[in-house]
């Protein structure tokens, strides 16, 4: 893997406007953030803040009115999140889209088949997120919880440098949070920049670095102490 020196992702005085009827919602004013691999950092604020927005921008699924997004390596434009070049940048969606044709090993190696590198699932990856015995089952068959953690196994498969997910532990019981952030500290702690927008408490706790929204700005940037995670 090469080494990123400098920020995985970099956005700049990054603006969206929405129109909604008459109303334009400024859902992002003037917002500058890098993402460093090492970190994972944790978007919070109030609902109505940005937080999906931002996402959405450095995932390159939404595009800015105004400013810019660098990545560090440069993606290609992309629309949809199953176009995602996997490899570089991974999301979990809030509505999660994974593809109910295919099994829950299948959505999960499916980044592996589009980038065209290596096959197959990853078993212990499956294992280590609980799911490994859902591997045959369509996603349709399986829990909330149990399609949240398979797209957090599609967003891995590849390892990518930067990992994007939009509340990507709402559907999940406190074990099953622990569970995650171990994950996502883990992928961060391999070199890799995480960010996950999130309002819960136990998931901003174990982020190496809090950045608050309020309405599209950005009001803090703070790195903390976490504990230790297994
Ligand atoms: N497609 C859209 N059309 C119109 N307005 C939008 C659209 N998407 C977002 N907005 C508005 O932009 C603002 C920011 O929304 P965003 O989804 O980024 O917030 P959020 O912080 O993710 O909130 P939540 O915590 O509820 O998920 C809100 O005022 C929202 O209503
Ligand atoms: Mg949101």
């Amino acid at each position: 893997m090469a080494l990123i020196t400098g920020p995985v992702i970099a956005v700049e005085e990054v603006t969206r406007r929405f129109r909604r009827g008459s109303e334009t919602v400024l859902a992002l004013a003037g917002v500058s953030v890098e993402l460093y691999g090492g970190e994972l950092t944790v978007a919070a604020g109030p609902s109505g803040s940005g937080k999906t927005t931002l996402l959405s921008i450095m995932a390159g699924i939404e595009r800015p009115d105004a400013g810019t997004v660098h990545t560090h390596p440069p993606l290609p434009p992309r629309q949809r999140p199953d176009q995602l070049g996997w490899r570089h940048l991974a999301f979990v969606p809030q509505a999660l889209a994974l593809l109910d044709e295919l099994t829950v090993a299948e959505n999960v190696a499916l980044p592996a088949l589009l980038e065209r590198t290596g096959t197959g699932p990853d078993p212990e990856l499956l294992e280590r997120l609980h799911i490994d015995h859902l591997a045959g089952r369509y996603p349709s068959h399986t829990s909330g919880g149990e399609q949240q953690r398979t797209a957090v196994a599609r967003a891995l498969r590849l390892r990518p440098p930067l990992l994007l997910g939009d509340e990507p532990t709402g559907h999940q019981d406190r074990a099953r949070v622990e569970l995650l952030l171990t994950v996502f500290r883990q992928h961060a702690y391999n070199g890799n920049a995480v960010l996950v927008a999130s309002h819960d408490q136990d998931v901003i706790a174990a982020a190496d670095r809090v950045i608050t929204l309020a309405d599209g700005r950005i009001t803090s940037d703070t790195r903390q102490q976490t504990r230790t995670y297994g």
